[in-house]
């Protein structure tokens, strides 16, 4: 039986998963599923393996148990340009939010951009998203700009910005 004491919760990066060559089924499975899912904007499998298959991209997943690389519970997609990250996707399974994953999982995310000396994060989210926008502004970001119809005809996006670099010259 399974010691408690062996849990290690917390956030990996897709690339370093110790066993990713035999489990990368798994965790696209658990992304595509979650993700549609969750949101009314989710990708089909094939924008999913595009986006895996791309440089410059950042897939981090929230496990309850890092040793064995199981029980999925949360993940963030991004991607960097050069001066800055595009945040993508972030996603909690449902029975699992509203305990402070998300606000894990973006923090793990930031702390990457910044260590990737990036000025900034971008993101869009729809208008009338609550939870997120909440979580997006709790870590910082601020609303740069109405998106008219950017998600399809009356469903508009906020663009939210992080600036984690100022330019004083
Ligand atoms: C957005 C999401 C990732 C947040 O994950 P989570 O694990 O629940 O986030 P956390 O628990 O860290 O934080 C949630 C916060 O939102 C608050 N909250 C919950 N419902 C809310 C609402 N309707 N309006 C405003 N705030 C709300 C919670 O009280 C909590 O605040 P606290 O940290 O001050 O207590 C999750 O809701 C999700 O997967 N949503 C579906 C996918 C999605 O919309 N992604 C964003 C696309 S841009």
């Amino acid at each position: 039986m399974r010691n408690q004491s062996d849990l290690t919760t917390g956030v990996i990066d897709f690339i370093s998963l110790p066993n990713r060559q035999t489990k990368t089924e798994d965790f696209m499975r658990f992304v595509v599923s979650t993700d549609k899912e969750s949101d009314r904007n989710y990708w089909n499998e094939s924008q999913w393996s595009s986006f895996i298959s791309q440089k410059d991209i950042v897939l981090l997943f929230f496990l309850s148990d890092i040793k064995r690389d199981e029980t999925l519970i949360g993940f963030l997609a991004a991607r960097f340009a050069e001066n800055f990250s595009e945040l993508l996707k972030i996603c909690v399974l449902p029975n699992a939010r509203n305990q402070g994953i998300g606000n894990v999982i973006l923090a793990e995310y930031i702390d990457l951009v910044r260590a990737k000396n990036k000025d900034k994060i971008f993101l869009e989210v729809e208008v009338g998203n609550q939870q997120a926008i909440y979580l997006y502004t709790k870590s910082g970001f601020s609303i740069s700009r109405t998106r008219k119809n950017y998600y399809g005809i009356n469903r508009d996006a906020l663009e939210m910005v992080l600036t984690l670099k100022t330019d004083y010259s």
